[in-house]
Parts: structure tokens; sequence; C-alpha cells
């Protein structure tokens, strides 16, 4: 088959790179000529783990393709994907569809022949609806459907979910889109990956359910972490012996400093929005964005808390910046909010992250970024893990403990055993686990 991909950015990029592995033909396509220059010239411009390879081997054995002009590659399309950005819009929660609707003009014009237009960008129920009348007025000769098929990759392990996912979900009510969209995902087909097929509006829908369970998961086990300190139990037991059930299922149950990223408070947000403007209350999503909001600026407060209640004049160490580990995203990271707020309290703050350091100089300011996690911990009154990349997990304690002023460590991802650490010399805490 033959695709063009609109957007290479995060979703666009990786969608691509993973068609052209199935073996289709794939143009990507994108305004910035710096990025397609980087992108001809084999440069990512994101941090994916494997995607400079597959997009290398993929572009060697010609299936995969970058340019700036959509002209040929739509024409030649079987299916076009609209892969771009929907940030959230200045001022209030709704999702920007500009570029969404920027791009399903520019196919307008351009398509030959039956094509499949497959929105991929996590867009509002309707925005299916919209683009299929955009492109109906812009071409009124075009022969076309628009589906929805929303994409559940996770950042840092992005190519793993594309090629070996839980489901694909494709909304249209166009048999002959359909036939398209399995043919697309033959591979995953073959290896009996459920394929469902919806209305285009439910599987719209389902891409905003999806995520706001998932932050509800987490912000539920976050406030039992907190009812665990208070009451003297753990969270990890808590989470495993409800997570055995198999009604609950043990996975998104990590209690952490909140949820970050680009996908979770910009998707919980938008779907509020939609509620709201559907006179649908729907307040559990609502009190998972104010919650989560909340504990990102509670976790400075517990790192403050533990160090006597106060820290002007303190240096603190920070391991851990991006949202999560495997990635340089700093979007609504934790850290920026502990960061600034322990920067009010009067603290000094080094950081140390493997790969987020040169997102993080955007957003944050007076942070003396370190070479590696014992420079960063070197003279601190404290250490505070917030992302638990795999090479905090098994620092030289001896090394840490030496390097620290006071040996204070404030652990926001459980990755030490409590015990262990008091054993060891430690002030420790955690996140959940009284002792
Ligand atoms: C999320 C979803 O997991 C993907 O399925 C979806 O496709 C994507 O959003 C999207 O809409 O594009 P992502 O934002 O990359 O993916 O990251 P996650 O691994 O889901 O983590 C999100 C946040 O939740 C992170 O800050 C992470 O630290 C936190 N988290 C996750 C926890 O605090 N505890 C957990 O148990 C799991």
């Amino acid at each position: 088959m033959r695709v063009a991909m609109i957007g290479t950015g995060y979703v666009g990029l990786v969608s691509g790179a993973c068609f052209a592995d199935f073996g289709h033909t794939v143009t990507c396509i994108d305004k910035a000529v710096d990025k397609i220059d980087a992108l001809n010239a084999g440069d990512i411009p994101i941090y994916e783990p494997g995607l400079q390879q597959l997009v290398a081997k993929n572009v060697a054995e010609e299936r995969l393709f970058f340019t700036t002009d959509p002209t040929e590659a739509v024409k030649n399309a079987d299916a076009v994907f609209i892969a771009v950005g929907t940030p959230t819009r200045r001022g209030d929660g709704h999702a920007d569809l500009t570029y969404v609707y920027a791009a399903a003009e520019e196919i307008a014009g351009l398509i030959e022949g039956f094509t499949v237009i497959v929105n991929k960008s996590t867009v509002p129920v309707g925005t299916g609806d919209e683009v299929e009348a955009i492109i109906a007025r812009t071409n009124p000769d075009a022969k076309f459907a628009v589906v929805s098929n929303p994409e559940f990759l996770r950042e840092g392990a992005a190519i793993n979910d594309f090629k070996r996912p839980d489901r694909v979900v494709v909304g249209t009510d166009s048999d002959a889109a359909v036939k398209v969209m399995r043919e697309l995902y033959r591979p995953l087909y073959l290896n009996e990956t459920p394929i469902i097929v919806t209305k285009r509006r439910t599987s719209e829908l389902i891409k905003y359910a999806a995520n706001a369970f998932l932050a509800v998961k987490i912000t539920f086990i976050n406030e039992i972490a907190d009812l665990c300190e208070k009451v003297g139990a753990n969270v990890q037991e808590v989470s495993r012996g409800i997570g055995l059930d198999n009604r609950i299922g043990a996975k998104f149950l990590h209690a952490g400093p909140g949820y970050g990223g680009s996908c979770f408070p910009k998707d919980t947000l938008a779907l509020a929005r939609i509620g709201a403007d559907a006179n649908v209350d729907l307040d559990i999503v609502n009190s998972v964005i104010e919650v989560n909001n909340r504990r990102k600026g509670r976790m400075a407060d517990k790192v403050i808390e533990f160090l006597g209640g106060d820290v002007s004049g303190k240096t603190i160490a920070l391991l851990g910046l991006a949202f999560k580990p495997n990635t340089d995203d700093m979007r609504e990271a934790p850290s920026i909010e502990i960061v600034s707020r322990l920067q009010k309290a009067g603290a000094r703050i080094r950081a140390y992250d493997p790969a987020s350091m040169k997102e993080a100089e955007q957003v944050m300011s007076d942070v003396l970024f370190c070479d590696g996690p014992y420079h960063a911990i070197e003279n601190s009154d404290a250490v505070v893990i917030v992302t638990e990349w795999d090479q905090f997990r098994a620092l030289d304690l001896d090394r840490m403990k030496s390097s620290l002023k006071q040996p204070n460590v404030i652990d926001l991802r459980n990755i030490y055993e409590p015990d262990y650490m008091i054993e060891r010399g430690f002030n420790y805490t955690s996140i959940g686990r009284a002792y």
C-alpha cells in the first residue's frame, strides 16, 4: 500500500516508520524544511529508543521517504494519515484543531481516485465529520472516506506499542475504507491483534476515554498512597493486592509524583471540555485533573517537610527531570513545579537527566545542570529521585552517601527499599510506604 503521512511529529514519525517496516511505501510530509532536511540526513528530531535504526533501515530499503511537498505522495496514496498536533487551545481546555483542518483542506485538492483519509491525531468527537465536510467542500469530485484511527503509543516504548498493540481501533461506516485499513495493519491481523471497527465518533471517544481512564487509575493510587502514609500501610503491596484482580489489572498502579507528558494532561482537559459542551457532568475526570495538578506542588512540600520545614540556603539534587524515563520530553513534567517551588522556598537546585537537560533548560532557570548523577549529588543536602531512569536504580550508595552533605534521600518513584536504605545510613522517604 502507498501511505502519505502528514506531520512528522512523534506520532507521524513512529507510525510512518512502522508502516514502512510492515512493507508499505510511506512518504512522511512536513512543512518544516529544517525538519525534513534533518530527517533526510538521518537525524531524528525526537528521542525514541530504536527509532533512528528503524528509520535508517527503511530509508535504505527505499520504503520510507521525507518531503515538504505533499503533491505526489498524496496523489498516489491509498491512505493519507493526518498526524498533526492538537495542542490545548490557549485560554480554555479545548483541543486546537487548526492544523488538522488545514491538513484536510490541503489534502482535498491533491487526492486522486478513492483515498482513505485517516485521522491519527487525538481529536474531539465530531472532528471526523468536519474533516469530511472540508474535503467535500474543497473538492466536490473527491472520492474518499474519513476514518478515525487513534494511536495508543507510549513515549519510550512507541515502536513496540505500534507493532504489538493490544488492539487497533478503526472508526468508519465505509466498507471500502475498512478493507484498506485491514490491509495496512495486515501484519498485526496475522498476529491476531483485535481490530475493532466502530462508528467514527465512537472511535474518537475511545481515545479520550482510554487516556482518561489511565489517568484515573494513576490518580486513584496516588491518593491511596497518601492514605498509606497516614495509616501505616504500603502502597506497593496495595497495588499488587488489587492489581492481581483481573477486573482491576496491575498496570498503571505505580504511585508517584503525578502524571505528566503531552497526552494525559491535555486529553483529560479536552475530555472535560467535551463533557461541558455536551452538558454532561464528568466529575471524575474533573477531579482527576485537579488532584493531579495539586500533587505536583505537594511533592515539593513533601521535600521541604522532610528537610525540617526550611530549605532556604540548602542545595537539593534532582535525579530525573523528564516526565518519565526513556524520553527527553519535559511537557507537564512534575519536576518543573517541584523545582520552581523549592526555589521559591530558597533552595539551590542541581539536576541531572540522561536525556532531557536541553529541553529542561527551556523551562527552568537557575538550575545547575550536571554531568551525571554523582556530580548532581555532590555537596547537596538532599537528593530527590523524580524520574525512574534505570541508571538511578542501582546507584553506588556508598559513593552517594559520601558525596552528600546530609544523607537525605526523597524517592518519589519508590525505586529503593526503605529498610535497606535506612540500614545503609540514609534518611529516606518515599511515596505511600509507612515504616
Ligand atoms: C500515554 C498513553 O499511555 C498512551 O497509550 C497514549 O497513546 C499516549 O499517552 C498518547 O495519548 O499519545 P505517554 O504519555 O507516553 O502515553 O506516557 P505513559 O507511559 O502513559 O505515562 C504518562 C504519565 O503517567 C507519566 O508521567 C508517568 O510517570 C505516569 N505514570 C504512569 C504513573 O505515575 N504511574 C503509572 O503507574 C503509570
